[in-house]
C-alpha cells in the first residue's frame, strides 16, 4: 500500500511521508510559466491538461509522497451560481447571483458537475500519470469557511461578515450551510469516482468560530461528508483542517470520523498526541521557515520528526507554503526529513 494510506490506517513509518499544503504554486518557476499559458488562475484550473501538468510540476521536482488535486476551494460557489473572478495581487471576488445573499437564486446542486466536470477530467487523467507510489489526494473548502468567502464576497481578516449572518439569520446560514455540505458531498464523491484516494477538508478559517458555532458549523457537516463519503467508499480516507481550531481540534477528531487531522503551526504535538488518538496526524512546520531555510528550517524539521516518531504522521506544513518560499528550501526540508 502507498505510503499515505498506511500511515491514514494507522501505521506509524520510520521515515514519514511527506507533501505540502499548496505545493503547486507561484513560488515555482513552472507554475508561474504555465498560469501566464492559461491566461487566468480560473482558466489554469479549468483546464484538464494545463491543471495536471502543475499538479505533477512538484512530484517531478521534489519527488512527494502525495500530490493534491489542482483546484480551489471556491470553484463549488461558482458552480452554484456565484460570479467569481481573482484580482491579481489581492485575491478572489465573489457576487450572488441576482439580489444579494439570496440563496433562492442559487442553482440546485445536482446542476454543479455542468461547471465542475473540467476538474473530474483533472482527477482522471493524474490518476492515470502519477508515479505508482505516489498517492492522489482531491479537496473541498468546508462548508463554513467557503461560506466565509460567499457572506463577505472576498477573503476577510475577521471573516466579519459570515460571523455576523450567524447571529442575523441564524435560519437562513443553517440553509446555506446545507446546501453547501450537499454540494460538498457530490464533489467528493466524483473526485473520489474519477480517481482521488484520499480527500481533504479545508475549513481554513475554523478558527473565528465560538465553540458553539464550532460544533454546528465546522464539526456536524464534517461528520455529515465523512459519514456520506464512508458509506459510499468505505476505504477512502478523509483528512480534516480545522485551522487554528485550537482545543476545538480534540473534539473535532474525535467525533467527524476523519482518518486523518491536519494541524497549523500553533498546535503543540505532544498535546496532539494525547488529545487525538486514533487518527493519523498531520503537519505542522511552520511556512515562514520555507522562506527562511537553513539551519532554523532544519532543526525544527527534525524536532517535529521526533515529537511524531511512533505515532502515525504526515509530514506537512501548519498551512499553504506562500510565493515567497524557495524552491532550494524545499529540498533540504526533503533531506532533514528523509534522512
Ligand atoms: O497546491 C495545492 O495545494 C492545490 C491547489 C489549491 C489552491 N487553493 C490553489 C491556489 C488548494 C488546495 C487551494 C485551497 C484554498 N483556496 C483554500 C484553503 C487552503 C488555505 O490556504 O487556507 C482557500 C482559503 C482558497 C481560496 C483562495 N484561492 C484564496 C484566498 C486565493 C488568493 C490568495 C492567494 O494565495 O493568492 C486563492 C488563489 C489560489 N489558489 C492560488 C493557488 C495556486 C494563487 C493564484 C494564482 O496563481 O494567482
Amino acid at each position: 500500500m502507498k505510503k499515505l494510506l498506511r500511515v491514514l490506517n494507522g501505521e506509524a513509518l520510520d521515515v514519514p511521508p511527506i507533501w505540502l499544503m499548496r505545493q503547486a504554486g507561484r513560488y515555482l518557476p513552472e507554475y508561474r510559466e504555465t498560469r501566464t499559458k492559461a491566461g487566468s488562475f480560473l482558466e489554469l484550473c479549468y483546464t484538464p491538461e494545463l491543471a495536471e501538468e502543475v499538479t505533477l510540476q512538484p512530484i517531478r521536482r521534489f519527488g512527494f509522497d502525495a500530490a493534491i488535486l489542482f483546484a480551489d476551494i471556491l470553484l463549488v460557489p461558482q458552480a452554484l451560481g456565484m460570479d467569481l473572478w481573482f484580482v491579481e495581487g489581492e485575491g478572489p471576488r465573489l457576487a450572488w447571483p441576482g439580489d444579494d445573499q439570496n440563496l433562492g437564486a442559487l442553482r440546485p446542486v445536482d446542476e454543479i458537475d455542468e461547471t465542475l466536470g473540467p476538474i473530474y477530467e483533472t482527477v482522471r487523467r493524474l490518476s492515470g500519470s502519477l508515479p505508482d507510489d505516489v498517492t492522489l489526494i482531491g479537496f473541498a473548502g468546508a462548508p463554513w469557511t467557503v461560506a466565509t468567502y460567499m457572506a463577505a464576497g472576498r477573503g476577510t481578516p475577521d471573516q466579519g461578515p459570515a460571523r455576523r449572518w450567524i447571529y442575523d439569520n441564524p435560519s437562513g446560514f443553517s440553509h446555506l450551510i446545507d446546501i453547501l455540505t450537499e454540494a460538498t458531498i457530490a464533489y467528493l464523491c466524483r473526485q473520489i469516482e474519477a480517481g482521488a484516494e484520499v480527500v481533504k477538508l479545508f475549513d481554513s478559517w475554523a478558527g473565528a468560530l465560538t465553540p458553539e458555532a464550532f460544533r454546528r458549523f465546522s464539526i456536524d457537516p464534517a461528520r455529515r461528508i465523512v459519514q456520506a463519503i464512508a458509506a459510499r467508499y468505505p476505504s477512502v480516507p478523509v483528512i480534516g483542517f480545522p485551522r487554528a481550531a485550537g482545543v476545538m481540534y480534540e473534539e473535532f477528531a474525535r467525533t467527524t470520523g476523519v482518518r486523518g487531522v491536519a494541524l497549523d503551526q500553533q498546535v503543540p504535538l505532544d498535546w496532539a498526541r494525547e488529545a487525538l488518538p486514533g487518527v493519523a496526524l498531520q503537519g505542522n512546520l511552520d511556512p515562514m521557515l520555507m522562506v527562511v531555510g537553513g539551519d532554523a528550517l532544519k532543526d525544527a524539521a527534525k524536532r517535529i520528526v521526533g515529537a511524531m516518531a511512533g505515532a502515525p504522521h504526515i509530514f506537512n506544513l501548519g498551512h499553504g507554503i506562500t510565493p515567497d518560499a524557495s524552491p532550494e528550501h524545499v529540498e533540504q526540508l526533503l533531506q532533514a526529513v528523509r534522512n
